[in-house]
């Protein structure tokens, strides 16, 4: 038996004991005879004396594992028409992890994140705000694989990559994340609501702080529109770390 499954039955007996004696004393209080009770410990027992981790599975996984997974990976279709899995790179931990929505062509030829136009144009973005690609941030996406023709990552593609992405995140426990698009906001948000909703605010994911903007490759389409927004966005993100911009 391992240690900490002995630590947990242990523990377990030593509780129902107590809750037990309670009851006992209860009934006696009551002065009605006592009948013992089934209790579920599991719950209280996973926060005492957590279950030991399966080193094997995404929850137990570093970062190079877990990247090695994803570069086996074959759970959904975008499998098929890849060239290199795409995990995601930088600093961890991080002080903004930025998530993206998938692969594009350079990216599917290079095995790194936001390396195409699309790339530049946010790493200009990250120096307008004194950051550095290379220096506490992270950059991922939510799929890992790239989608045909760039078409959107569909549900269920989304759904298979995200244990992978919710490991990363833990591992690279960012101050704040920056979601860039549609597809990275209403996946990581679990919501229907469009970037021009939900940006402009602070969210947060499991206690971490998230800003939503717009993806840099649909700024570069519509600079005109989306170039302020995106401004006050990434201000938003300096304001949450405490980077002075001047003025
Ligand atoms: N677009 C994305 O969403 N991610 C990348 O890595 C590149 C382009």
């Amino acid at each position: 038996m391992s240690d900490q499954k002995g630590r947990r039955e242990a523990l377990s007996a030593s509780i129902e004991t107590y809750l037990d004696l309670i009851g006992e004393a209860e009934a006696v209080i009551a002065g009605k005879p006592y009948t013992k009770e089934e209790w579920d410990l599991s719950t209280i027992l996973d926060v005492l004396a957590p279950p030991p981790l399966d080193l094997d599975s995404i929850d137990g996984a570093n970062l190079r594992v877990l990247e090695a997974m994803v570069a086996s990976c074959s759970k959904c279709r975008l499998c098929e028409g890849r060239t290199m899995t795409v995990f995601g790179e930088g600093s961890a931990p991080a002080r903004v992890m930025v998530i993206g929505e998938g692969p594009g062509y350079e990216e599917d030829k290079s095995g790194r994140p936001f390396v195409g136009k699309a790339g530049e144009y946010l790493e200009s973005w990250l120096k307008s705000i004194h950051l550095d690609r290379m220096q506490g941030v992270y950059i991922a996406n939510i799929v890992k694989c790239r989608p045909p023709n760039n078409r959107d990552p569909q549900t269920d593609e989304r759904e298979a990559c995200m244990p992978y992405l919710l490991r990363q995140i833990q591992l690279v426990k960012p101050q704040l994340i920056l979601l860039l698009g549609r597809t990275a906001a209403q996946t990581l948000l679990n919501t229907e609501q469009g970037v021009g909703a939900l940006r402009g605010r602070y969210h947060r994911w499991q206690g971490i702080p998230v800003v939503v903007t717009y993806h840099p490759a649909a700024v570069l389409r519509n600079t005109a529109e989306l170039r302020r927004p995106v401004w006050e966005d990434l201000k938003r993100v300096a304001a949450y770390l405490g980077i002075e911009l001047g003025r």
